[in-house]
């Protein structure tokens, strides 16, 4: 089975949120079940700078306003999986975000960017640039991919089956209707049945009414994004691909989040030293300035800024957090108005409240190895990959009920202690009122040592693995595949 996987994101190299974790874990899983597995990556400098032993696989010659676009192969460094590399310098060789410029505002041509990278994903999968590979699967991640999808059903004559997947239904890779030519699409494109979403283009739109199956990446979610609620518009659309929509819980990359061999954690620890943990945390108070107090629970965030992330609740329930002597650390980057009130909140109770502004993968891991819980109040989440970092690190999650977050956290409710179910914390409304409850239900079980080691070690105990989820995205794959093939 050979599966093709079109992203714009991958960890190490390449990471803006839990895309590139995905990416970085899930090729290699796929591998692990006997999946001969490719992908295909924009030629940003971090990605065509770093993948090993690139050959042209082929010119493909002027498209989409570069002037010169190649396909190369190489290897990914770190896991050894094979990749292609669109190189169209004119059109990815930028500094900074794959998405936006310098001033946070979106790349003026993203449309023939990322344009270009499905249309060689559909080509790939055509048969028509590389003879000597011709995947079985195209599998294409979020809107950055999807006009693989549309270009598949227009124009190569192709055996492949395609799979999209929806990471965040919130960013859908809208452009003005006007530019549908420069797609070089048959004009029934330009349709509310196929592009066209309110006078507008959506490559969104194009990965979820072309691909021969949708997925998301928590089962929770998938039923989520089909309401109103949830949809971003798109709930329609979502609703019409009836049972072609599914769920696939994401997995934790365990080479890349261990506790027991974690470089930047200050003491590695395992289920079987968990006092050791103690340690990170006393570590983590002192980097941060906070008071070097064990019996202090401290409260971890490690997020985007946006508000899918419900943090403005965390600076809401703060006074209550301070009336006590919990902590929180906060490393995050977006929101220019959030940032700013979690630098104000730190600078005015600093033995309590310690925030990082900035992206920092080695001090995410020292902060999610210190924590005593970790916290994540989003509005809505497809995933979400701290709170399993969380489980995996003893750091207890402290959730609300919605999306993967919903299928990964048991609330410790008196039942689920008892019955030994219980992994972390949950609330249900999207209120400071509620995160406080939660938060108030925390600090109270965290005073009684027993059952608190009971949550975390219930929660390291938690399998999390790709290998799951590889298993599951192979049996979806066979179900696509023609018969002949199967
Ligand atoms: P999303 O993809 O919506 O941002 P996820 O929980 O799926 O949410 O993934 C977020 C990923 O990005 C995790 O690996 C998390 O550790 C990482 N991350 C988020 N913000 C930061 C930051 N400021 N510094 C370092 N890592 C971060
Ligand atoms: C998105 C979602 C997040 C998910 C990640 C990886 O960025 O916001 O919930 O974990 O993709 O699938």
């Amino acid at each position: 089975m050979r599966v093709l996987h079109v992203a714009a994101e991958i960890f190490p190299l390449v990471k803006t949120g839990g895309l590139a974790d995905v990416l970085g874990a899930l090729p290699q899983a796929l591998i692990g079940q006997g999946a001969d597995v490719r992908l295909l990556l924009p030629g940003l400098p971090a990605i065509a700078d770093a993948v090993l032993h690139q050959k042209t696989v082929c010119e493909i010659g002027p498209l989409f306003g570069a002037g010169r676009v190649t396909l190369r192969l190489g290897q990914m460094p770190y896991s050894d999986v094979p990749a292609y590399v669109v190189d169209a310098p004119y059109l990815y060789r930028r500094a900074g975000s794959p998405y936006q410029d310098g001033t946070g505002a979106e790349w003026a041509d993203n449309l023939q960017r990322f344009a270009l990278l499905g249309w060689v994903g559909a080509h790939l999968a055509a048969g028509e640039l590389d003879a000597g590979w011709l995947p079985d699967v195209m599998h294409a991640h979020d809107w950055h991919a999807g006009m693989a999808c549309a270009f598949m059903a227009a124009h190569p004559p192709t055996q492949a089956a395609s799979v999209f997947t929806v990471h965040n239904l919130a960013y859908q890779g809208l452009f003005p209707s006007g530019d549908f030519p420069l797609l070089g699409l048959p004009s029934r494109f330009m349709a509310a049945s196929a592009l066209e979403y309110h006078q507008q283009l959506s490559f969104m739109k194009a990965g979820l009414k072309f691909a021969g199956r949708v997925t998301t990446v928590s089962p929770t979610y998938a039923r989520e994004m089909a309401t109103h609620e949830f949809g971003f518009g798109l709930d329609g659309v979502i609703r019409g691909r009836g049972g072609d929509v599914s769920g696939v819980l994401n997995g934790v990359d365990g080479e890349v989040w261990d506790p027991a061999k974690d470089t930047a954690l200050a003491a590695r620890y395992s289920a079987a030293q968990l006092s050791r943990k103690s340690l990170c945390k006393a570590a983590l108070q002192a980097e941060l300035g906070l008071a070097t107090n064990p019996a202090a629970l401290l409260f971890g965030v490690v997020s985007r800024l946006t508000s899918q992330k419900g943090l403005d609740l965390v600076l809401a329930a703060l006074p209550a957090l301070l009336r006590g002597d919990a902590q929180l650390a906060l490393q995050g980057t977006g929101d220019p108005a959030l940032e700013a009130a979690f630098v104000a909140a730190a600078k005015a109770h600093p033995a309590q409240v310690a925030v990082r502004i900035g992206y920092d993968e080695v001090f995410a891991h020292r902060l999610i190895g210190g924590a005593d819980v970790i916290l994540v109040p989003s509005r809505f989440e497809p995933c979400g990959l701290t709170q399993l970092y969380g489980l995996r690190y003893g750091t207890v999650p402290l959730v609300r009920r919605v999306g993967g977050l919903a299928d990964t956290v048991v609330d410790a409710t008196d039942d689920a202690l008892a019955t030994d179910h219980a992994t972390g914390f949950t609330f249900d409304a999207a209120t400071p009122a509620a995160l406080e409850g939660a938060m108030q239900r925390a600090a109270t079980l965290f005073k009684r040592t027993d059952p608190w080691q009971q949550l975390m070690l219930r929660g390291m105990a938690q399998d999390f693995s790709w290998s799951g989820a590889a298993r599951q995205y192979m049996a979806l794959y066979n179900a696509i595949l023609p018969r002949d093939k199967g």
